[in-house]
């Protein structure tokens, strides 16, 4: 008898573990399409368009019409739920009180972390390192599932080369290669193998598409960008994260060559859906439907409906246009019940693989998983590995440990709510370790630091704190200048049209220099700034963008010599504004300057200016190239090898380097592959990114680095708009940024 209990008993354990809230997907795809068929055929059309309305939550004030409308079974998502017991109450009205019972999906900007906030995107690809990139989406999905959120709106891929636009914070930088590899890093940790995981959240590849070729850097403006430029630039990004399997996607602002991509069938029909046969649901950005009236689009909501529908976008975010005009538009034949049908399927098939069905409530409690010491380990790493050593005169840094006094000035010193960068909303100024705080913990107790803001913020005018910063840099051995941006300066709706160091900053650094102390200047912003005439007046440049809860930890670490910087830039950092756009894989022109031309020579009126692409007051080439980083040790390259210089169509090319750490200090180095085709059907880059490798080497550690290209890596659009790789000589480079390196060449045959 004992034996059958014990037998039943293990039988009710293993089934109690098969459905124990959050366990793995139960169900196939094929299982789910046929779920969501069958649940389709009971829904009304009003249940259905209802699935294709996302509201923002006002709090349970402004929420009672969006209540009522839940209550009918007509809302699929709510983003901005914050507390867990919120999320309940209204998911308890979706799953228990609706006709159907379809659960909400709740969407958050998850952007770069939950409550443990990690640096900024930006920041994050100045790591050039997939797997911590990864690591970083997997903390942010651990922290916010805890806490009811579903799905996330990120990562954000948008190309940019313009840092007067706002939210290139946001993004990955300059390169669709190097964005690429770290969006599709940053679909899988949030993503995991099965989004309906404890862990898991679903994500959104945003902003579909072109977002960031914004006219003049200003935020929502206009974008002309050519097919091929499309499909060569701010694509690549986009269908990377798709070959990842990310969930949703997210239509844009902007307009592209006249048609707004949140109405563009060419961008969400045909390539999105035909070409790249994207499965999971498209969701408008906040109001991005309604707003092509504004854009002269549409005439009216209605049109907007029709128009937005027929293109392709599933879930409306904020605005109700659908819900207000779907049904008309269906009875009256202008669209079809399966056009319908089609973005409800394509909404419950992620509710389904989110795991809402099966586990639609959160458990109370989440908190305890929210900034544990592991998620603020990966936090300190991420940031460190971030941070990009621009200059280092004499070996500044890192500092000695045996300090008498450290002056630390500056507006960003400690600044725990700036230091979070934007998209920081789940993030607490509380819980932020600034770099004030990270350097008293750090040195013993016989360095003195002398602390003063010098500036009460980044942008303010009023230099009465100088006097205090001039006292303090005078009697110490080292002064840490902590300047840059308030967070408000960067993100959406925050683009500059100078990108100096604001307010008096310029003048406090100018006053402390005097004094010609050994001087570090750490820049903390959402952007690359323009900041060449104070760059020569310090000895030490360290940038950190806005580097999340553990930044002050990750600074300190890296000035007391505890981590050797390893950080490359993923924007060119331009010398004047004046230069934008200025990248470094650019078209070479009919008549490329050289790279330090400019002007005309003084007093010399007559001498003609080379008739050159290039300005008359300053040169061509950024403050801080692609790519670029210093270290603490020095990296020497030799021996660029290749495994043939004539290569067959269809052939794989062997690329060999040997790398050698000739400093005093272990250091990682990114080695960079660049290539360049010299003659195409179609003018090429002069120079395009194929390839990373993060090594590791001690003092006097040599490596061989190698990488393969297939001769489709070279491939690019051709005239017909077909993806081809042409015959021809190719140029190679193999260094330490886009600017430097060892270069050979090889040819592809017919
Ligand atoms: C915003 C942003 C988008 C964000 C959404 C929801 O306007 O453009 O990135 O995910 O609205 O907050």
């Amino acid at each position: 008898m004992r034996t059958f209990r014990i037998f039943i008993l293990s039988l009710f354990i293993i089934n109690f573990l098969l459905v124990i809230p959050g366990t793995a997907r139960t169900l196939t795809d094929v299982q789910i399409g046929n779920k969501v068929n069958e649940l389709l055929g009971k829904m009304t059309l009003k249940e259905k368009v209802g699935q294709m309305m996302q509201y923002s939550y006002w709090g349970s004030s402004g929420g009672k019409g969006q209540e009522a409308a839940l209550r009918q079974g007509l809302v699929g998502s709510f983003l901005n739920v914050e507390s867990i017991a919120d999320k309940n109450r209204l998911q308890k009205i979706a799953v228990e009180q609706t006709r159907l019972g379809i659960p909400i999906i709740f969407g958050r900007d998850v952007i770069h972390g939950f409550r443990t906030i990690i640096p900024i995107p930006l920041g994050q690809a100045a790591s050039w390192n997939p797997q911590l990139i990864e690591a970083g989406a997997a903390l942010a999905a651990r922290e916010a599932r805890a806490i009811g959120v579903h799905w996330t709106f990120a990562p954000m891929l948008d190309i940019c080369r313009d840092p007067r636009w706002g939210r290139i914070a946001e993004g990955l930088g300059e390169d669709p290669y190097l964005t690429s590899q770290l969006g599709a890093a940053m679909v899988r940790g949030f993503q995991g193998n099965d989004y309906s995981a404890p862990d898991r959240i679903a994500a959104c590849a945003k902003h579909y598409v072109a977002y960031g070729a914004a006219e003049g850097g200003r935020d929502y403006n206009t974008t002309a960008v050519s097919e091929r430029q499309l499909r060569e630039i701010y694509l690549p990004p986009f269908r990377a994260a798709v070959d990842a399997g990310v969930a949703t996607i997210m239509s844009a602002f902007n307009e592209i060559d006249g048609i707004p991509a949140s109405g563009n069938q060419f961008t969400l029909r045909t390539i999105l859906r035909n070409e790249w046969q994207f499965k999971g649901f498209v969701v408008s950005d906040w109001t991005s439907l309604t707003e092509m009236i504004n854009h002269g689009f549409c005439a009216d909501e209605k049109e907007v409906a029709l128009k937005s529908i027929t293109a392709g976008v599933d879930m409306e975010m904020v605005s109700e246009s659908y819900i207000h005009h779907l049904e008309n538009l269906l009875n009256e034949k202008q669209i079809t019940s399966e056009l319908i049908d089609e973005s409800v399927r394509n909404i419950l098939q992620i509710k389904f693989k989110t795991g809402l069905f099966d586990n639609p409530y959160t458990p109370e409690g989440g908190e305890k998983a929210l900034l544990t010491p592991e998620n603020q380990n990966v936090a300190q790493e991420i940031a460190r590995q971030s941070l990009v050593l621009l200059k280092n005169e004499k070996n500044l840094l890192p500092l000695a440990k045996n300090l008498k006094r450290i002056a630390v000035i500056g507006p960003m010193a400690n600044a725990p709510h700036d230091q979070l960068g934007c998209w920081s909303m789940d993030g607490r100024k509380e819980n932020t370790i600034t770099p004030l705080k990270a350097i008293q913990n750090y040195v013993g107790k016989e360095t003195e630091v002398l602390f003063t803001e010098g500036l009460k913020t980044s942008r303010t005018t009023d230099t009465d704190g100088f006097d205090q910063a001039f006292k303090y840099a005078s009697i110490a051995d080292v002064v840490l200048l902590f300047v840059g941006e308030e967070s408000i300066l960067s993100g959406e709706a925050h683009s500059r049209a100078f990108l100096e160091l604001p307010g008096a900053q310029e003048k406090l650094i100018e006053a402390v220099a005097k004094l010609n102390k050994p001087t570090v200047m750490v820049i903390l912003a959402g952007r690359p700034l323009t900041f060449h005439q104070v760059a020569e007046k310090v000895g030490a440049i360290l940038y950190a963008w806005h580097p999340g809860t553990m930044g002050g930890p990750a600074i300190a670490d890296v000035l007391f010599g505890n981590y050797a910087p390893s950080g490359k830039l993923p924007v060119s950092f331009p010398k004047t504004v004046g230069q934008i756009p200025v990248y470094y894989a650019h078209k070479n022109t009919g008549r490329p300057p050289s790279p330090n031309q400019k002007g005309i020579p003084m007093g010399t009126p007559l001498d003609p200016v080379a008739f050159v692409s290039n300005y008359l007051d300053v040169d061509v080439t950024p403050e801080y190239p692609f790519g670029y980083g210093l270290s603490y040790t020095n990296f020497e390259y030799s021996n660029l090898k290749l495994s043939t210089d004539k290569l067959k169509m269809g052939e794989i090319l062997e690329i060999s380097v040997q790398v050698k750490n000739s400093g005093q200090m272990a250091a990682d180095e990114i080695v960079q592959l660049y290539i360049r085709d010299l003659a195409a059907s179609v003018t090429r880059p002069v120079k395009e990114l194929r390839g990373f490798k993060r090594i590791t080497l001690k003092p006097g550690e040599s490596q061989i680095v190698n990488f393969k290209l297939q001769t489709n890596d070279l491939a690019f659009y051709n005239q017909q708009m077909k993806m081809v790789t042409e015959p021809g000589k190719f140029q190679l480079w193999v260094g330490k940024n886009s600017a430097e390196g060892l270069q050979t060449e090889f040819w592809i045959a017919e």
